[in-house]
């Protein structure tokens, strides 16, 4: 792994514009289960039965009760890991210009990464499905399932479910990015959900480098990748932010 650390670091030296392309693998080592893989939610609740937009039409009590309130429990105490403290510092050593995540946690910003576009939504806010009013997750009154509005109508979540589109101006502000990239990280996704999962072809094609960072291979790896650094996310992207100040 080290002279692929090196690589990495070498990379991001030459690098003028680098994007990122984040999934739930980034957030594990902040307490976050993945979605998919060892201990991953989908393992435990059926997406389809609880994370698509008709199963919370048909039945917001269950989503709300099953869904998110574990979200809620599990999101609430999250704090940024040493993997989204390196983007930070990316950023700040001006490499980094836009993250593309697909977690709904938050932790690039808290963390204090400044151009992060949430691909799917984000858990924070709560909307009103009749009146669109936003509230804050953390201020949603929980004593009644599901929350409701003052106007009446029932609070679902600022995220994207199954069954939705991404909000187009997210979709296009990615593809962008990721288009005039001259590096594309990719950190902890399986890169099996659309249209995410295309963003780093995207990069390819328009000839940046795209570089791997997950324990695990995924269907990018070998045919999109130029190369996966197996490890964890805080571990590998710590290491390589290290090696590039180095060299800088
Ligand atoms: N560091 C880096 N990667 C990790 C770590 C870690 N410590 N632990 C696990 N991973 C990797 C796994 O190997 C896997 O490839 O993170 C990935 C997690 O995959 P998913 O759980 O499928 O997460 P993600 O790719 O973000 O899912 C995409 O699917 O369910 C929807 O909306 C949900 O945004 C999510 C989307």
């Amino acid at each position: 792994m080290e002279d692929l650390i090196k690589r990495a670091a070498q990379d991001l030296a030459e690098a003028k514009n680098v994007a990122a392309l984040t999934g739930a693998g980034i957030s594990v080592e902040s307490g976050i289960p993945p979605f998919r893989g060892k201990g991953g939610l989908w393992e435990k609740i059926d997406p389809m039965e609880y994370a698509h937009i008709d199963a919370f039409m048909r039945d917001p009590v269950k989503v709300w009760n099953v869904l998110i309130k574990e979200m809620k429990d599990i999101v609430d105490q999250a704090q940024p890991n040493a993997a989204h403290k390196g983007l930070v510092r990316l950023e700040k050593l001006g490499k980094l210009k836009t993250i593309i995540t697909q977690n709904v946690d938050g932790l690039h910003q808290l963390a204090g990464s400044t151009d992060v576009i949430e691909f799917h939504g984000n858990f924070a806010w709560q909307r009103c499905m009749d009146c669109d009013r936003r509230l804050k997750t953390r201020n949603v009154d929980m004593s009644q399932i599901p929350p409701h509005c003052e106007c009446g109508g029932i609070f679902r979540p600022d995220c994207v479910f199954f069954g939705e589109l991404i909000p187009p101006q997210h979709l296009s502000r990615s593809q962008l990015a990721a288009a005039q990239c001259d590096v594309m990280l990719v950190i902890g996704t399986s890169a099996v959900v659309q249209p995410a999962s295309y963003i780093p072809v995207i990069s390819k094609e328009a000839g940046a480098r795209v570089i791997e960072i997950n324990p695990e291979r995924t269907p990018l790896t070998g045919a999109v990748s130029d190369y996966l650094i197996t490890g964890k996310a805080g571990e590998v992207t710590g290491r390589i932010v290290a090696e590039l100040e180095r060299l800088l």
